[in-house]
């Protein structure tokens, strides 16, 4: 009885352990993988219109003039950035053909939206102006390229 005891023991905590390091196993891989962008499942006209255009419809009155104050050059700070990082959300979304051309505006346009929130930053008007109507073309060579030129989008 003894002796049976002195090998179960041992098993059963040596089985207990595997179990134990195999789960922590499958969860440092978990963490090693870290989730991927999935694009949340709208067609690029919900898109455009859920994601960019408020924001630059708020530009385009925010920087009609020179925002007075901190709140007004805060409201450019967001809508830039929202601008940017919604270009860059926009590489999960090339099309089957020109994908490269996609990218390439993209990425424009996503710069020129960085370059916007430093200026709105700095409280540079001049380089505010500079870098919305640049974003802007940017916008407008993606929607010729791909849409036409329907949304030739106005600063
Ligand atoms: C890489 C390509 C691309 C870039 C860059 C891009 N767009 Fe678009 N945009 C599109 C396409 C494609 C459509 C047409 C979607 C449709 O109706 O099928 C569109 C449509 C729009 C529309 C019309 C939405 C509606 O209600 O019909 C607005 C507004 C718009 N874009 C704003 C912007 C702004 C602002 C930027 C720049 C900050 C921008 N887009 C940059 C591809 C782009």
């Amino acid at each position: 009885m003894r002796s049976l005891a002195v090998f179960t023991v041992p098993a059963v905590l040596a089985l207990g352990a595997l179990a134990l390091s195999s789960s922590d196993r499958a969860r440092a891989e978990e963490k090693e993988k870290p989730p991927a962008l999935v694009p949340v499942d709208v067609n690029m006209h919900d898109f455009m219109e859920g994601m960019f255009q408020a924001p630059y419809r708020r530009l385009k009155v925010a920087l009609a003039a020179e925002p007075k104050d901190a709140g007004g050059w805060k409201a450019v700070r967001s809508d830039a950035l929202i601008l940017a990082e919604g270009s860059n959300l926009l590489l999960t979304r090339k099309p089957k053909a020109d994908a490269e051309l996609w990218s390439k505006h993209s990425v424009a346009s996503r710069d020129s939206g960085a370059e916007l929130l430093k200026a709105a930053k700095a409280k540079d008007y001049t380089a505010a102006r500079k870098a919305y109507v640049a974003m802007l073309d940017h916008c407008n060579a993606c929607h010729k390229k791909f849409e036409d030129g329907k949304h030739i989008l106005a600063p």
